[in-house]
């Protein structure tokens, strides 16, 4: 999807909110596509975009506030349905009218919404309240989440209350024309029926169809990519992950052999990783794929380095140096197919309240291409959350084992060889690796796990063996859960997979004698050692 084809949306103006990629999640959960627009976007960018409506996020300011961001125009007019959700409605009910009260004190945590015309409500609410299309079919009362400090003391003209909680009597308004507010947060997953008040303003209010499936998606992408390079040459850098595998199969489906993927070995990959890449992209899907064995040229490069931060630095300029190379031997290309994603994009653009235009991180593969070598990028994932770029994989048919790969960083084996990194130390975290990979895989834990690895330690322990003693490295193991890499807690394996993994990895390979558990969630501890 993307800015120029629309087709319907809704608008998520980001008033700061934490949450406000959240919200965004749950109204793509209703298969309606939707973007954060900070509240500088202009009416002529909401119209580019298709949108049918809009939400005003939360967000931490005070209306009060000299410099709280301030909602543009074309979402307070009615021009467009439009839900203010906390800091939203309270801005919604300041600029038309309304008074909001700073509360004294912050209200955080669970609150029971009791709508007017409810039997909890009693009858005064007339035709809004319970039987208001916002609130309609939802549980009497509701259970929702809070957290604000100001409320909506008095209404804007036109507006009326829909539902109060113990605290606040007003806590959801609506005007009858297709503005609502609501103080509490629908998005988060501590109001259970959250989701489907935002059905019921995505779908029945703003009349949203719902049909922004993947099968959609790729329809659009692969049109948008065949318009955007015509019959010029196009290359992609697969690294082995979801996205960039994603990305060059649309763009494979769009332009077939104008399409050239690289995939650069950089001899710190797990165990089969080569193998799988070459077995979907060249023989299944019949893409021109290049490998480039480059594994000597890194182990030379991170030859007694210690530092993280240098082997990341170092990994990252050997990889530029080696794709550009590769990149002139294929002589005319035009166009790079990058698999940016929508987190990365918003990372980098900050589409808050007073965000910069967009401007788009680097990806690490590609970032500090010279001059000469400017491309012209092909994103086509630019819009979708990691869950979504798994669903159009499965859409294209690629194999599980891709769709479903755990994230890997971009510096590879380097940083989960503790020390010093030797083609010796490579071999020896491969095959321990390996035995991870196996177990977790036949233990069906795979996909709940974030990730799941093993690390080369720099420390030699005493051991016994049949009758000698051994001398050799000790092994640790990484697995956690996480919904994104920010926080992760430690998985709570089974102890007697834990057990046949420890047992496999010391047999199996020679040069280690022992291993460890790592128990540390993030934070305190990161995901990866390095
Ligand atoms: P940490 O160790 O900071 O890692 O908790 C968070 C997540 O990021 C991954 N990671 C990387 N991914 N390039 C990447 O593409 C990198 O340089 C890189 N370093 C860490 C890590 O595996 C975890 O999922």
């Amino acid at each position: 999807m993307s800015r120029e084809h629309p087709h319907e949306s809704i608008v998520i103006v980001d008033m700061g909110s934490q949450t406000a990629m959240l919200i965004a999640r749950r109204v793509r959960e209703l298969n309606v596509y939707c973007e954060l627009a900070p509240p500088t976007a202009t009416r002529e960018q909401i119209a580019r975009l298709g949108a049918r409506g809009i939400i005003l996020s939360g967000g931490p300011s005070s209306v009060h506030d000299a410099d709280a961001p301030r909602a543009p125009d074309w979402a307070l007019d009615g021009s467009l349905p439009t839900l203010g959700i906390c800091y939203g409605m309270q801005e919604l009910a300041h600029r038309l009218g309304g008074r909001v009260a700073p509360g004294g004190e912050r209200e955080f945590g669970a609150a029971s919404l009791i709508a007017q015309g409810s039997e909890q409500g009693g009858e005064q609410g007339g035709e809004q309240g319970a039987h208001s299309p916002l609130l309609r079919g939802l549980p009497q009362p509701l259970p929702v989440w809070m957290s604000h400090g100001d409320r909506v003391a008095a209404l804007p003209d036109g507006f009326e209350a829909l539902a109060a909680t113990e605290t606040i009597p007003i806590a959801a308004m609506a005007d009858g024309q297709g503005r609502y507010g609501i103080q509490f947060h629908p998005e988060v997953a501590h109001t259970p029926d959250g989701k489907e008040l935002l059905r019921n303003f995505v779908v029945d209010i703003c009349g949203c169809s719902g049909d922004w499936t993947a099968e959609h998606f790729v329809s659009e992408a692969v049109a948008e990519i065949r318009a955007q390079v015509g019959d010029r040459r196009v290359i992609c850098g697969l690294s082995g992950g979801v996205d960039s595998a994603v990305a060059a199969t649309l763009a494979h489906r769009a332009v077939g052999d104008q399409l050239t993927c690289v995939f650069v070995d950089n001899g710190l990959l797990r165990r089969g990783e080569r193998e799988q890449v070459e077995a979907t992209f060249s023989r299944q899907l019949q893409i021109d794929l290049r490998t480039v064995a480059a594994g000597d040229r890194f182990l030379e490069e991170l030859a007694g380095v210690t530092d993280p931060e240098t082997k990341r630095k170092r990994v990252g300029e050997t990889f530029i140096s080696v794709f550009e190379e590769a990149a002139r031997e294929l002589g005319e290309v035009d166009f790079l197919v990058q698999g940016t994603t929508y987190p990365d994009v918003v990372e980098s653009a900050g589409t808050g309240a007073g965000g910069a235009t967009a401007t788009i991180k680097s990806h690490h593969n590609v970032g500090g291409l010279p001059d000469d070598l400017r491309f012209e990028l092909v994103e086509p994932l630019r819009y979708l959350f990691k869950d979504e770029v798994r669903a159009v994989g499965r859409e294209l048919g690629l194999p599980e084992e891709i769709v479903e790969r755990q994230p890997f960083p971009g510096p590879g084996l380097s940083i989960r060889i503790i020390g010093p990194v030797t083609h010796e130390k490579v071999t020896v975290l491969q095959a321990a690796d390996a035995v991870v990979m196996e177990e977790v895989r036949e233990a069906g834990l795979e996909r709940e796990l974030w990730q799941s690895f093993a690390i080369l330690t720099d420390t030699r322990t005493v051991g016994v063996q049949g009758d000698a003693r051994t001398y050799g490295w000790v092994v640790a193991l990484r697995a956690v859960t996480a919904d994104d890499a920010m926080t992760a807690d430690w998985a709570r394996l089974p102890a007697e997979l834990l057990g046949r993994i420890a047992n496999r990895i010391v047999n199996e390979v020679a040069q280690v004698n022992r291993v460890v558990y790592d128990i540390t969630s993030k934070p305190p501890g990161t995901i990866e050692w390095e």
